[in-house]
């Protein structure tokens, strides 16, 4: 089963769920199966100010591996990701990616707060 590790820049503990694709959806925000809804129904915290449709960048997150894991990048990930304050060449946004296998992400400090 995939798993997503998920390191907290603001010092919380790191945190590994995981998960099988086939019981998404996990909760009630994101694409179905996404880093937002499986860490969401694991009660692990992101940030998701719109709701999971793409319209914010508080589910911003850094991918440190297993990029390739994740789902393509679409055009409307891309454009609001362009918006996201401390953008990384590794960056998605969690309501959007839905991982496939294995991935670490970190969830940015500022996140908390944007
Ligand atoms: S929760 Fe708003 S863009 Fe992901």
């Amino acid at each position: 089963m995939p798993k997503i590790h998920v390191i907290h820049e603001s010092g919380e503990p790191d945190q590994t769920v995981e998960f099988s694709a086939a019981d998404a959806p996990f909760s009630h925000d994101g694409e179905p199966g996404s880093i937002l809804d499986v860490l969401l129904g694991h009660k692990v915290h992101l940030e998701h100010a719109c709701g999971g449709k793409c319209a914010c960048t508080t589910c911003h997150v850094i991918v440190k591996e297993g990029e390739g894991n994740l789902s393509e990048m679409q055009d409307n990930e891309m454009d609001r990701l362009d918006t996201a304050p401390g953008l990384t060449m590794h960056s998605r946004l969690g309501c959007q990616a839905v991982p496939k296998g294995d991935v670490t992400i970190v969830i940015p400090k500022f996140n908390v707060n944007s």
